[in-house]
């Protein structure tokens, strides 16, 4: 069978993946899959529903049940509910990755992630899609860039969408979520193997979209 082609983007948080992916995948003209979008919605309805954010059973019992859509690019709905910001603001990052962390919620996530697999191609970005769900991408990105200069985008990005935020605070969260989703023993985040590495701390946007799409085409 011949599957549609797929590209990975992981990486901590705040190295840009989102943004990059999201211009790849125009430029190519292939699906999008944000992956951290998917955990997120799933530890907010979990959060939401009173269920113990350490229970995997209970969580991946809960993941069948919802109704998740990403409607656009950067928008997620919960049973029609548009919760884009919700997921990404008061205390999600955490609750997104301890039941990230949880093997049952991983397992039940993997063929909803493949379905996302379809013709004429998809970008795939979060942790673990060059290594887990989609070993056979054509082409394997890993992001990183300093903890200091990912506080500083996530603190301009929140600040830009009229929200509160603190610089030491967020350096903090981000640090402890890196520690967490590298150590955890299911599908730590780290660069698949094959994976192209490239440092974004003092690169744009454009600059890495730019060598993204230079490896995707002398590929
Ligand atoms: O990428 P984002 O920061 O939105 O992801 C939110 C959380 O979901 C991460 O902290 C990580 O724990 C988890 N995640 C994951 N595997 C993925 C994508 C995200 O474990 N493929």
């Amino acid at each position: 069978m011949n599957k549609a082609p797929v590209i990975t983007i992981d990486g901590p948080s705040a190295t840009g993946k989102g943004t990059i992916a999201s211009r790849v995948a125009r430029r190519l003209g292939y699906r999008l899959l944000d992956s951290g979008a998917l955990y997120r919605v799933l530890a907010l309805a979990a959060h939401e529903r009173g269920v113990d954010l350490d229970d995997g059973t209970a969580i991946a019992a809960l993941a069948p049940r919802l109704d998740i859509a990403f409607p656009a690019n950067g928008k997620a709905t919960l049973a029609g509910r548009d919760v884009s910001t919700e997921i990404r603001t008061g205390g999600n990052d955490e609750r997104a990755s301890r039941v990230a962390a949880l093997p049952e919620v991983r397992q039940i996530l993997l063929p909803v992630q493949h379905g996302f697999r379809k013709p004429p191609g998809l970008v795939a970005e979060g942790r673990d899609m060059g290594e887990v769900v989609f070993p056979d991408a054509r082409c394997k990105f890993f992001l990183t860039a300093s903890a200091e200069i990912r506080a500083r985008r996530r603190h301009k990005q929140l600040i830009g969408k009229g929200l509160d935020a603190r610089l030491p605070g967020l350096l903090r969260d981000l640090r402890s979520r890196d520690r967490r989703d590298e150590q955890r023993s299911i599908s730590p985040s780290r660069p698949a193997s094959g994976a192209v590495e490239i440092d974004t701390s003092e690169l744009t946007i454009d600059q890495v979209v730019d060598r993204v799409m230079g490896v995707i085409t002398a590929n």
